[in-house]
């Protein structure tokens, strides 16, 4: 593990999306590993609403490369995990997008605790419904019902970048009230 003495506040601070990786690939063992840290996220009445499809194939990753500007990152990654909100399960919209959020954030940071890294992608949302037809039973074989809503692409692997620096807002500039 690359930060395997970090306390958590210094894991969340150095954690940076990473674009580029090497072609190593990740086992399942990891895999499991990353999924398990998002279900582990809180959740509106615990409803658990996530969803997910993990995807290395490179012939499905190549179709998926194509429904995003972010081409290369998915091409070039040799995991994708595409993150879905299930409708069946869904009580209240905004809680359950809140619910997503915090699965993938608790992902992103596993991810990193591993020594691996990771990027979350939302452009690919503009395609949505061709990502859903694309990881359908039919043409993939990987199992994506109409239930089943995109809510992001998280794309993985060895880092072959160091990521950026990192940059936040100063705290006094998000914070409008302390009394
Ligand atoms: C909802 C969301 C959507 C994002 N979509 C993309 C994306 O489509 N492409 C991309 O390269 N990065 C994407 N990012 C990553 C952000 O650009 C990145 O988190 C931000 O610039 C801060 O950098 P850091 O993650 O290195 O701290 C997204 C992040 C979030 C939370």
């Amino acid at each position: 593990m690359a930060s395997e003495y970090l306390p958590i506040s210094e894991l969340i601070k150095s954690r940076r999306s990473i674009r580029k990786f090497t072609s190593e690939p990740i086992d399942d063992a990891m895999i499991d590993q990353i999924l398990t840290a998002g279900i582990w996220a809180p959740s509106g009445k615990n409803n658990q609403p996530w969803k997910f499809a993990v995807i290395k194939s490179e012939a499905l990753r190549k179709l998926l490369a194509g429904l995003t500007h972010y081409t290369k990152i998915i091409e070039n990654a040799p995991c994708c995990i595409a993150v879905f909100l299930d409708h069946n399960l869904s009580y209240d919209r905004t809680k359950d997008c809140q619910a997503i959020g915090a699965c993938i954030q608790n992902m992103l940071l596993v991810i990193h605790d591993m020594g691996l890294g990771a990027v979350w992608l939302g452009e690919i949302l503009r395609n949505k419904e061709k990502v859903a037809e694309l990881l359908n039973p039919e043409s993939s074989g990987l199992n994506a019902p109409s239930n089943l809503e995109l809510m992001a692409v998280v794309a993985l692997g060895h880092p072959a970048e160091k990521g950026g620096k990192g940059k936040r807002k100063a705290l006094d500039e998000v914070m409008f009230l302390r009394r």
